[in-house]
Formats: C-alpha cells, structure tokens, sequence
C-alpha cells in the first residue's frame, strides 16, 4: 500500500470509530494512522500497520507518546461579521438581558447594521482571522452562516465572503444561508413583506452560494411558521434544513426540526422528552452550544439526559458570534459540555468530532480517523483526550494536520 502520510507514536489514539478500538471513542493505544491522497488508509495500532510503501517526500510524524484524535468539526458558527459587542456583553454582567438588548435596537440588529456599513475586504479579513484562530486550536471543519446582512445584497456578500475564505483556509467551510437570522427593522411592521423577499430574491441569489438553510425560531425572532415558510422555501432550492431552536424558551422548533428532517436542530436549552424522541426518530442531530450558555448565564444546559435517552446524536459547535458566545475554540466547547453540560468526556469529543461531522453534512468523511475519512487530526499538548476537559484555558492542540497535511504547529 503506498501513502504519502504517516503519523505513528499515539500513545492514545482516538478513531471515533467503535469498530476500530475500544469504548464508543474508538481508542487504540500505541497508535498509528497512514493516508493517501488526504484521505486515512489505516488508523489502528502500530503493531498492525501493514506493508507501507511510504513516498520519499511523505509527511511523517512522530506523536511521542502523544494522544491523537480527528480534527473538531465546529457545527455552528456566526463567522461574517462586523463589529463587536463587548459593551452589550458587560452590560449583561451588570444585569441588562439578552433579549432586552435586542429589543432595544442592540443585540443582531446592531451587528447587522456594522456588518451592512463594512467594506468586502473587512468582513474578509475579520472572518479569516477568527478561522485561523479556530484552525489553530484544532478546527478542520467548520460550519458558517450568514445572517448579518438581511438584504439580498448582504446576505449575498457574506457568502462569498465565505466562499473565499473556504478557497484560501485549509478549514473546509461549510456555508449555511441564515437570512432568516431575524426580521430586520425596516420590515418590523411587514413581516411577511420580509419573508416574500427572502423566498422571491434572496434565497435565488444566496442558495447557489449555501449548503444549508437556517432560521431563529425563537421567542423575539421567528416564530415555528414563519421558520417553516422560510426551511420550506431553502429545501425546494436544494438547502437541506437546519434550525435554531428552542434556546430562550420552548418555542416549538424542536419539533418542527424533527417534522421536517432538519439534519441539526441547535441550542435546544429547552427540549422535553417527546421532542428529543422525534428528533431521535427524524435523524435530527441536537448540536448543543455550551460556550452560548455559559457566557448567557442562563442557567441551564441543553437536556443531555433527556437527549441520551431518546437516542439523540449529539454534536459541538462554538457558536461564534458577536453576541452571545466570541470564541473559537472547540477545546473550550468540550470542557464546557463536560463540566456545565453534564456530558462524559467521551460523549464530549464524540459530539466535537463524529457527531459534529453528522450535523453538518460530512458523517463518515470528517470528525473520525477510519479508512475513507478525511486524514484531519489534531496531535495534543498531552497525553489524554480527557485534558481538553481537565487542562483548562490553553491551546492543547500541538499540531493540526488538514487532508494529510500539517497547517498548524511545528
Ligand atoms: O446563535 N441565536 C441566534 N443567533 C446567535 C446570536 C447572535 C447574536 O447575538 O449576534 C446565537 O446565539
Ligand atoms: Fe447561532
């Protein structure tokens, strides 16, 4: 077999893949994995390699010892924008609400009147600086969506942002169509004038340019039929279906996500057990953002038990926006999930991986280390998977390798 990447010395290497080692993370010990052309041919222990026929000007590298595990897949973010909203953050620390905010004037509504007034080049150079970031810390695969701009001009432009941002990072974007983010203030007395105008104009120009649709279907944003219109129209342009749903009250988008086969349903702080069981039976993945609501203080945490019960596949994603939760780093999502969301550190890395990659589209070709997957690995500061839980607040991701190619650390 000839392969043109060669990573051996694991001391933990984690697949993803139940198959392939022990525990639902797919554990093996003295590791080793072997890729060509970007993509794994064998992940497994070193004892096992087979016959290699390794390229003179093969990467190889050696983990020491190291754990390895498949590169994050961040399956929610808010990438394109402008501005920032640090004040409104501090101000929630004084007490202001989110949601107070936003009816306020602030909240989106601020971000989208920046992120209107912000050149091309600026939204760019934001953008692909929050992407290296991610990159950096261990993101090979990240979900995007407008819905900062809320015209059709400016929905247009974030998604060419995003499409040049996917030609220059080696992060492989994944570009979602969000015009459905709110409705903006100039439509505040039409909505409907606003959802004609999305489903007539924007969604003919930004379809082409998107993989996914998206709403807010929440309490202040759109309601369950105004975020049924608005999928409904996405998928009959090719869009499949996601949803924000259920984060600032128990609104009913769970529900709707499981009725009309979104592939994620996201936030879900609220979620009783007859919607986790139809997402269960809809194949809707829960991708829970707990850097969201822990920087929201609200309280509470998606359901993880009643998620686990229902058999719900549940996925990370950092959330990044200006708003609710600035950061890029999927390391801090898993410890969050352990720590505030009461996940086990397995289920953790599982949902930042495997389960991510199924949220966004890229299930058995991202988020694991199997042969026919993505060669997309992150070789850790340590030893274990479990101190992305446990080692707190600094980049543990040594080395990031994209498609067999290492793009960050030495
Ligand atoms: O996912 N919930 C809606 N959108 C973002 C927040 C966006 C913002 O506040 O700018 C979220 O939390
Ligand atoms: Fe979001």
């Amino acid at each position: 077999m000839r392969v043109d990447f060669l990573l051996t010395g694991a001391g933990q290497l984690i697949t993803c893949d139940p198959r392939l080692g022990d525990g639902p993370l797919g554990l093996v010990e003295g590791g080793a994995v072997a890729a060509a052309g970007g993509l794994v041919v064998f992940a497994g222990p070193e004892a096992a390699l087979p016959e290699l026929e390794v390229d003179r000007d093969a990467v190889r590298l050696d983990a020491g010892g190291r754990g390895v595990l498949p590169g994050f897949v961040d399956a929610h973010t808010h990438l394109v924008f402008a501005g920032e909203r640090a004040d409104e953050f501090a101000a929630r620390l004084r007490g202001v609400g989110y949601e107070e905010a936003l009816a306020a004037g602030g909240g989106i509504n601020r971000t989208v009147r920046e992120t209107r007034a912000a050149s091309d080049a600026e939204l760019e150079a934001t953008a692909a600086t929050r992407l290296d970031t991610a990159l950096r810390y261990g993101t090979t695969t990240l979900e995007a969506k407008s819905g900062y701009g809320l015209t059709v001009d400016d929905e247009r432009r974030s998604l060419e942002v995003l499409a040049r941002l996917a030609a220059r990072s080696p992060v492989e974007v994944v570009p979602t169509f969000l015009g459905a983010h709110l409705i903006p203030e100039e439509y505040a007395g039409d909505r409907d004038g606003y959802l004609d105008l999305l489903e007539h104009e924007m969604l003919p120009v930004c379809a082409p340019l998107a993989e996914f649709v998206d709403a807010f279907c929440d309490r202040g944003a759109l309601t369950v039929e105004e975020s049924r219109r608005v999928l409904v129209a996405g998928a009959g342009h090719g869009l499949r279906t996601k949803l924000h749903a259920n984060e600032l009250g128990s609104t009913g988008g769970a529900a709707l996500a499981a009725e009309l086969g979104c592939v994620s349903a996201d936030h879900l702080l609220f979620c009783d057990d007859a919607e986790a069981r139809a997402m269960a039976a809809a194949g809707t993945v829960a991708v829970l953002l707990p850097g969201t609501s822990f920087l929201l203080r609200t309280g509470r945490a998606a359901p993880a038990q009643v998620l686990r019960d229902a058999g719900v596949t549940m996925a990370l994603g950092t959330d990044c926006n200006p708003g609710t939760c600035y950061c890029e780093s999927m390391q801090l999502m898993v410890a969050l999930a352990c720590v505030h969301g009461g996940l086990t550190p397995e289920e953790a890395v599982l949902a930042a991986t495997d389960g991510a990659a199924r949220a966004v589209g890229r299930g058995a070709r991202a988020g694991r280390l199997a042969p026919g997957a993505a060669c997309d690995l992150v070789v850790l500061a340590g030893r274990s998977y479990l101190d992305l839980a446990y080692h707190l607040g600094v980049n543990l991701a040594e080395r990031v390798v994209k498609g067999g190619t290492v793009v960050a650390g030495p």
